[in-house]
């Protein structure tokens, strides 16, 4: 790619990307753009698409181009932690970097996925993690180990952790047990029983497996165990509906978000990575929703 041509481009100039592959549907620019202009910021925010093995040499290459940072999204969160010339601690412990901040020619790895989590709950729930007994489905990749670790962080009561590898969410539960003596770690079995059984005694429910993405997927949970005290996070998103477990936690008058919030906030934090000050969520969240609707 030639990028001096790539970086000319654009008016306003090209300051601030999302990488992966493929990236066309990412809908990270129709959020971000309204924002920078908002806030009077000659940038713009544009997809680059950057094959697998490629994620270094690109830092590189936004860096010298002045860009200001990056978000980084499947599938080169992993390799873009072995990219970056610093890694936030939390970027560390949840072993992945989904946002690149450029300071001083220092190329800086964060990961918003866990705080992105946190302020979520916090605006569709007015809750706070730290107060609430947590149960993650599907705690044996890279979305449960963020919301698992962030829950361990802040250390909620409880947390309970299953996936249908059971090995990876045994492996989980050692290392978030170390983070914090205070909350109760918990492995269940990938069964409709086991988890129907723990429902009871838990408050937050959070699907971090990719089922209910397409609408051939089965049920998460059965429907009937979902209780109207209960929130639901979904952190899949379906521009074309609702996903099977948000229906159902409707019908039983449960609170629910799925991962459309999840975006936002996690733009937000981006945004705050690069610039000062609170980021304009409001112009963020309607340049996403208008971005989805089309
Ligand atoms: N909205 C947002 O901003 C946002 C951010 C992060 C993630 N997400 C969403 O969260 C989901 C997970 O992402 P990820 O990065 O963690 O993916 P990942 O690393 O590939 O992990 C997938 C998880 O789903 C489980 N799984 C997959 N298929 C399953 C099935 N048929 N039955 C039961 N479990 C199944 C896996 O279990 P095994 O370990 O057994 O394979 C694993 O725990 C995706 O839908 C992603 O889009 C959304």
């Amino acid at each position: 790619m030639n990028w001096d041509a790539v970086a000319g481009r654009f008016t306003p100039p090209a300051r601030l990307a999302v990488i992966g592959d493929p990236i066309a549907h990412s809908r990270s620019p129709q959020m971000h753009n309204p924002a920078l202009r908002a806030r009077g910021i000659d940038a713009q925010y544009i997809r680059v698409q950057v094959p697998a093995g490629q994620v270094a040499g690109a830092f590189r290459q936004f860096a010298r181009c002045g860009f200001l940072g990056v978000n980084i999204t499947i599938p080169h969160k992993f390799e873009a932690l072995d990219a970056v010339d610093v890694i936030d601690p939390l970027a560390r412990q949840l072993g992945a970097v989904n946002t690149l901040a450029v300071r001083a020619g220092k190329l800086h790895g964060h990961n918003s996925d866990g705080p992105g989590f946190l302020r979520s709950v916090k605006e569709a729930f007015g809750a706070e993690v730290k107060d609430l007994r947590v149960l993650v489905l599907g705690a044996g990749g890279g979305a449960g180990r963020a919301v698992a670790v962030q829950s361990a962080l802040e250390k909620c009561p409880q947390l309970v952790l299953a996936n249908r590898t059971a090995e990876k969410a045994q492996a989980l539960a050692g290392e978030v047990a170390k983070l914090s003596p205070q909350t109760v770690v918990r492995v269940i079995s990938w069964t409709d029983e086991a988890v129907s059984a723990m429902l009871p005694g838990v408050d937050l429910i959070v699907n971090a497996t990719s089922l209910g993405m397409k609408s051939a997927d089965g049920r998460l949970l059965p429907a009937a165990v979902i209780e109207a005290r209960h929130l639901i996070f979904d952190m899949v998103y379906r521009a074309d509906g609702e996903t099977p477990l948000i229906a159902d936690a409707k019908k039983a008058g449960a609170k629910v978000v799925d991962g459309l919030t999840l975006l936002l906030h996690q733009g937000a934090i981006s945004f705050e990575h690069w610039f000062p000050g609170p980021a304009p969520l409001e112009v963020l969240r309607e340049g996403l929703h208008m971005a989805v609707k089309m």
